[in-house]
């Protein structure tokens, strides 16, 4: 069967993914609630979120073989995130995905992926 990574095509549409996740937080003040949580320069981040989806759609393991485990949640301790943040980060990625062309099925596929792990990120009630 045929894995996410291998549906969306590899390592250069994931990367232009996580650019666009990235560029739409940086210009769009409706993000500026999560683009404060980061620091100034992307780069990072960027580099980072590439990375680790690599592995999380089912390709190489980068993030993995440089970093080790990456104990998501509790990265994600430090930052307030409740339903504001998640809605926000969730609002980045689907339009992320909109806009490198993923079809239908796969972009509702990842959407309910990433909607689990950003809903398992939350560390407020609210
Ligand atoms: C729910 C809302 C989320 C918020 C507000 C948020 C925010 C952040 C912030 C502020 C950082 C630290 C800055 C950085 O290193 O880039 C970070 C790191 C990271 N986030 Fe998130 N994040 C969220 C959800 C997610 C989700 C759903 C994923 C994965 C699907 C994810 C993956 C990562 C990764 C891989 C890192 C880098 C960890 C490291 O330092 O090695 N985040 N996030």
């Amino acid at each position: 069967m045929e894995t996410h990574f291998q549906r969306i095509g590899g390592e250069d549409p994931i990367r232009g993914m996580v650019d666009r996740f990235y560029d739409l937080m940086d210009e769009n003040p409706d993000f500026y609630g999560i683009r404060k949580l980061h620091g100034e320069d992307l780069t990072e981040s960027r580099n980072k979120l590439f990375m680790f989806l690599s592995g999380w759609t089912g390709g190489p393991q980068l993030y993995m073989e440089k970093f080790g485990h990456p104990r998501l949640r509790q990265r994600h301790m430090p930052f307030t995130i409740g339903e504001a943040e998640r809605d926000q980060w969730m609002t980045c990625m689907s339009r992320a995905m909109d806009d490198v062309g993923l079809d239908d099925k796969l972009r509702e596929e990842l959407k309910a992926a990433f909607w689990k792990t950003a809903d398992f990120m939350r560390n407020q009630a609210n």
